[in-house]
């Protein structure tokens, strides 16, 4: 698998996302919260992760693959769930659920993804992941668990980490906002930014369209629906009742604490995705390394542990699983790759991970991804 050599790094595709597309959705991408420490503080952290290569070692080959669920994967690495998807360039969402099927990697779609989730399962039958953002009203979660079922989806992903509304000072000072509202700032970016424009008007506004049909006040704003709509704090009991509801594996994402994770084990969750949500929610919320150093005790053949939020190289992937996840994710990289690339930014990114991981776990004198362990560590 090869890359356009121009951008071979992540950092390389952040820079000219933010050259192609309007300072409001790459804020919207970019952004963490408040001062956005907890963002820089999850990036930093990775790079502590030291690890010791060993030689005197045939790495000829170097085998990526694992298994989650009873399935395997080309490699360890996929796409976490991101709301507004085409927003940040048009179509993407279709665009990187076909190259997640493609490239046999994980994609997860958002409960607030800009496209259908029945469309999204035609084009990755055997990759795609379901994430809920659980609704108050249960018939409604009963409803898009059974279309998600439905449509095929194999992991429900339940998100916790947004017990409140977010406050992004970069979305405020931009203007972005529900329902959204052209202002003479999104006119001036679209004008100076005019592949993203057309592709845009081609494409049609994105719009929450997985959940709008559960609107049933005429006269409700969408923001007003939109915090009606999602639990104000998901409750263990709520849990409970999803466990028995969806026939497959359930995974919990936001997990950072040790008694959501005991809580997790105790109702038979199959997995956790250790998230602060890439910095968006808590700014004081420890780096996502930190919490995996602590909870990494709880993996087992039952409780898969993933994360994600910060990582943004295929040696982070391979340091992640040192330190005792078996797959990781990162939204930004492929929202960057989408913004920079367009519709080939999804294969460019998958590219540049794989063979990171790859030139990783030989340097190390590593020859297969799941032997990786602590032993590397420094
Ligand atoms: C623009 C944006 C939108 C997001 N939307 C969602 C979402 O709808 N559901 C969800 O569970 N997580 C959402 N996340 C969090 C991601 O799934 C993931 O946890 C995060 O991107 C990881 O951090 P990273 O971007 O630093 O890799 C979003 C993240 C970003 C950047």
């Amino acid at each position: 698998m090869t890359y356009d050599t121009r951008y071979p790094s992540i950092a390389d595709l952040k820079i000219r996302a933010k050259r192609r597309i309007p300072n409001f959705a790459f804020d919207y991408v970019d952004g963490g919260i408040d001062q956005e420490h907890g963002k820089r503080r999850n990036r930093e952290d990775w790079h502590k992760v030291q690890m010791t290569p060993r030689y005197l070692l045939d790495v000829s080959s170097a085998d990526l693959s694992t298994t989650i669920f009873d399935q395997t994967y080309s490699m360890p690495f996929g796409v976490p769930p991101v709301g507004l998807g085409n927003m940040m360039w048009p179509a993407a969402e279709i665009a990187l659920a076909t190259a997640a099927q493609k490239n046999n990697i994980p994609y997860m779609l958002s409960t607030l993804s800009t496209t259908l989730l029945e469309d999204i399962a035609e084009v990755a039958p055997d990759v795609c992941w379901f994430q809920l953002y659980v609704p108050q009203d249960i018939d409604v979660m009963k409803d898009i668990l059974s279309r998600a079922k439905n449509s095929g989806y194999k992991v429900l992903v339940v998100t916790l980490d947004i017990p409140v509304g977010a406050k992004r000072n970069r979305e405020i000072k931009n203007g972005l906002k529900l329902p959204f509202s052209i202002t003479p700032n999104m006119i001036w970016q679209s004008m100076i930014h005019p592949q993203w424009a057309i592709n845009t008007v081609i494409n049609g506004r994105p719009d929450f369209v997985n959940v709008l049909r559960y609107k049933t006040t005429p006269n409700q704003g969408l923001s007003e629906f939109l915090t009606s709509f999602n639990m104000q704090g998901v409750t263990r009991e709520r849990i409970e009742i999803i466990r028995n509801l969806w026939d497959g594996p359930v995974v919990l994402k936001g997990v950072q604490y040790e008694s959501d994770m005991l809580a997790a084990i105790d109702i038979g969750i199959d997995g956790v995705v250790i998230s602060n949500h890439g910095g968006r929610q808590l700014d004081a919320a420890p780096s996502t390394m930190q919490s995996l150093t602590q909870l990494s005790k709880y993996s087992s053949e039952k409780m898969t542990i993933m994360i994600d939020s910060g990582i943004r190289t295929g040696m982070d992937v391979v340091r992640a699983k040192a330190l005792g996840a078996q797959m990781a994710f990162s939204g930004r990289s492929f929202f960057w790759g989408m913004g920079a690339l367009g519709a080939a930014g999804g294969e460019q990114v998958i590219a540049i991970y794989k063979d990171e991981i790859d030139r990783t776990l030989k340097q190390l004198g590593c020859g297969a991804f799941k032997t990786m362990d602590d032993s590397w560590l420094a």
